[in-house]
C-alpha cells in the first residue's frame, strides 16, 4: 500500500537550463545523478564519474532551481569509508545539494549514520546498483530469489533505521517493491520497479531526464516513459540551419 495518494515526482537534471525548466514545470525532486557519466559525458557506465564532475554539475543545477529539492549523487569511490562519505556529502551540499544519495544496503549503515549525524539528509539507493555493473556483469533485475528478496528487504529496513529519509529502489521485481514500500515508514521512489500493468509499486517515481525527453536515442531502457523526441528536433533544426546558409 502506498503512503500517500500523490506520487512523488523526481527527474534527473545535470545542467542549469534543464534544472530550471523542470523546476519551473513543478517537479518535486531533482537528482543530479551519476547517470550523467553516460547521458552527458559519454562514458559506458557510472563507474567513470568523479566527485569533481558531480560538484561541477550540482552547482550548475543549483543555480537553476528555486523550489525543488536537489539530490547530489555520491559517485563511486567517494564514500569508501564513513569519513570519506561525510567529506563527500559536505562537498556536495556546499555545491548546492540539499540531500545526498548513496548506493547499497546494510553495508552502508555506518556511512549513512555518519552523514546524518553531520546534519546532511541522505536518500538510499537500493536494489540494482549501477555502480556495481562491472562486478555484476550487467544490469540485472533484483529480487528474483527468496534469498535475494529477503536481503534487499533487510537492507531497506537497515537504511531506514540508519536515518535515510527516503529510498530509491531500482529494478526490483514489482511484488518486492510493493512489500518494501509497505514495510517502511519512509517513502520509496522507484525506477524500473513496475510490472507490465504499469501499476505504481513505490511512493514516488524517478526517471532519467534524457529518457523522458528523448535526447539520448542510443540507449533507451525498456521501462522508459518517453514524452518528447528532442533528438529528432536537434537533428531537424541542425539540418534546417545548415540548409538556410546556402
Ligand atoms: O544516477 C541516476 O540517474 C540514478 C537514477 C537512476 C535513480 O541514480
Amino acid at each position: 500500500m502506498l503512503k500517500g495518494q500523490r506520487v512523488i515526482s523526481m527527474l534527473t537534471a545535470y545542467d542549469y537550463p534543464t534544472a530550471r525548466l523542470v523546476d519551473e514545470a513543478g517537479i518535486d525532486i531533482i537528482l543530479v545523478g551519476d547517470s550523467l557519466g553516460m547521458v552527458v559525458l559519454g562514458f559506458p557506465d557510472t563507474t567513470h564519474v568523479t566527485l569533481d564532475m558531480m560538484l561541477h554539475h550540482t552547482s550548475a543545477v543549483a543555480r537553476g532551481v528555486k523550489k525543488a529539492l536537489i539530490i547530489g549523487d555520491m559517485p563511486i569511490h567517494s564514500y569508501d569509508t564513513p569519513e570519506q562519505a561525510i567529506n563527500t556529502a559536505k562537498a556536495l551540499t556546499n555545491a548546492g545539494a540539499d540531500v545526498v544519495k548513496l548506493e547499497g544496503g546494510i553495508n552502508q549503515v555506518a556511512k549513512v549514520k555518519g552523514i546524518v549525524a553531520a546534519g546532511i539528509p541522505v536518500i538510499g539507493h537500493h536494489g540494482m546498483l549501477p555502480q556495481r555493473v562491472l562486478e555484476e556483469g550487467g544490469y540485472k533485475k533484483k529480487g528474483k530469489t527468496e534469498e535475494e528478496s529477503e536481503s534487499i528487504l533487510q537492507g531497506a529496513r537497515a537504511l531506514q533505521e540508519a536515518g535515510c529519509f527516503a529510498l530509491v529502489l531500482e529494478s526490483i521485481i514489482p511484488s518486492l517493491a510493493e512489500k518494501i514500500t509497505a514495510a517502511l515508514d519512509i517513502p520509496t521512489i522507484g525506477i524500473g520497479c513496475k510490472g507490465k500493468d504499469k501499476k505504481q509499486t513505490c511512493d514516488g517515481e524517478v526517471a532519467v531526464i534524457t529518457d523522458v525527453v528523448g535526447s539520448y536515442p542510443w540507449f533507451i531502457p525498456p521501462f522508459a516513459n518517453q514524452r518528447a523526441n528532442i533528438a529528432e528536433e536537434i537533428t531537424r533544426a541542425t539540418q534546417e540551419y545548415i540548409a538556410s546558409l546556402s
